[in-house]
């Protein structure tokens, strides 16, 4: 299929696109690299020696939209493009609802215009907030409890309503879990601009010396070891994930979500020593108060993306750790080259 990829040259982007083209499909990135390097292209390109065609532009762009959808004239949107610090979506709210919610409309606009009716969306597991029972399953309650969890889940709704308005629309909402690790060449990997907001990241920057130590936001849980635990998912089984839906996008209609996730939990303690058993450093810690939203467990009741995607997680915790440690360890400082 020909797959247009808005935001595909981020972390999870760059690494859909190798899964994407292995299997065949043809692809085009569409990103204006707010958060991005056209580094990571070059990347992609000289793994894959493959074709990726790529246009830069905003996803609130309509006239840029329409521009990349009539040149490329796409089978199917999978659309990353989108903003996620959970933080900095509280001191700009109006901005992630331009970005993740406006940008959604306005690509689906476009698609429209152009007669693409399969999207596949970037959701997240954060739309469900607080447990009412774990694992969460799709039927699940939601209740983000933050704005950046509020344009995610609305984005869900209109693509909801979308997908209802047509027999031959299809819109596949996958809530991602905590996706960490790299490619298996570290040559892309995640790369953040400021101090890291995420756990493995950040225990990442330490073990190859650019922090002093890891703050542990709390040991006061009701979990075994009293730190936070969460369901986190190698990036490439993520990407794979992505060609699953975008092959179960080919014959099924309306909106359909899906959790991707391994179904497994670990706590920051077991993060920790899953790196340092990976890297053979050691990663000092300093426990501090909760963070404020933090939830105790998030686990994935992946069963569904088993049974209708075919698809289901193959790596495990210390490939998650390896490949991480591989990638920030060869590219210490992400893309830029110094
Ligand atoms: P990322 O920031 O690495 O990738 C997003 C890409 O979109 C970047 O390349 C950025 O330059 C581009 N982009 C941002 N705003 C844009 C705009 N207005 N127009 C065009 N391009 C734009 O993030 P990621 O981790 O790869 O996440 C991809 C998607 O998955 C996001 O929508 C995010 O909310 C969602 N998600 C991520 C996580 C996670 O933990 N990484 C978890 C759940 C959901
Ligand atoms: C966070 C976001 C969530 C988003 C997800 C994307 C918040 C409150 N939630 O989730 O909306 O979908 O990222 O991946 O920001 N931890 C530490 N020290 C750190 C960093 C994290 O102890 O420096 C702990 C956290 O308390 C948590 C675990 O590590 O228990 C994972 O944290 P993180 O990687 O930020 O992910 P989430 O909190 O699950």
């Amino acid at each position: 299929m020909r797959v247009l990829v808005t935001g595909g040259a981020g972390y999870i982007g760059s690494h859909t696109l190798l899964e994407l083209m292995a299997q065949g499909h043809e692809v085009c990135v569409f990103d204006n690299y707010s958060n991005a390097t056209p580094d990571v292209l070059t990347r992609v390109r000289s793994l894959s020696n493959g074709v990726i065609h790529d246009y830069v532009g905003d996803v609130r762009d309509s006239d840029k939209l329409d521009e990349v959808l009539q040149d490329f004239q796409p089978d199917a949107v999978i659309h990353f493009a989108g903003l996620k610090a959970v933080g900095e979506s509280a001191e700009k709210p109006l901005y992630y609802y331009d970005v993740n919610v406006s940008g959604t409309l306005t690509l689906l606009r476009a698609m429209a215009r152009a007669g693409c009716k399969k999207l596949i969306f970037s959701s997240s597991a954060t739309v469900y907030g607080e447990p009412e029972y774990l694992p969460y399953d799709e039927a699940h309650p939601t209740n983000p409890t933050s704005v950046y969890g509020r344009t995610k889940l609305m984005a869900e709704s209109i693509l909801s309503d979308w997908a209802a308005a047509g027999d031959d629309r299809t819109a596949v909402l996958l809530r991602y879990f905590n996706p960490v690790g790299a490619h298996a060449s570290a040559q892309i990997g995640e790369d953040p601009k400021d101090v890291p907001n995420n756990l493995m990241p950040f225990i990442a920057q330490v073990a190859v010396g650019k922090r002093d130590v890891l703050q542990v936001f709390g040991e006061d849980y009701d979990t075994p070891d009293g730190t936070g635990l969460r369901d986190y998912i190698h990036v490439v089984d993520l990407a794979r994930a992505h060609v699953a839906a975008i092959d179960y996008a080919a014959n099924a209609h309306g909106a359909r979500a899906f959790n991707i996730g391994t179904g497994l939990s670990y706590s920051v303690r077991d993060m920790v020593s899953a790196f340092e058993k990976a890297s053979g450093q050691q990663i000092p810690t300093k426990t501090v108060p909760r963070r404020a939203g933090d939830i105790a467990v998030m686990q994935a009741d992946a069963s569904r993306a088993k049974a209708e995607l075919d698809w289901e997680a193959t790596h495990g915790l210390d490939d998650m750790a390896a490949s991480t440690w591989a990638w920030q360890s060869q590219n210490p400082d992400g893309y830029e080259q110094r």
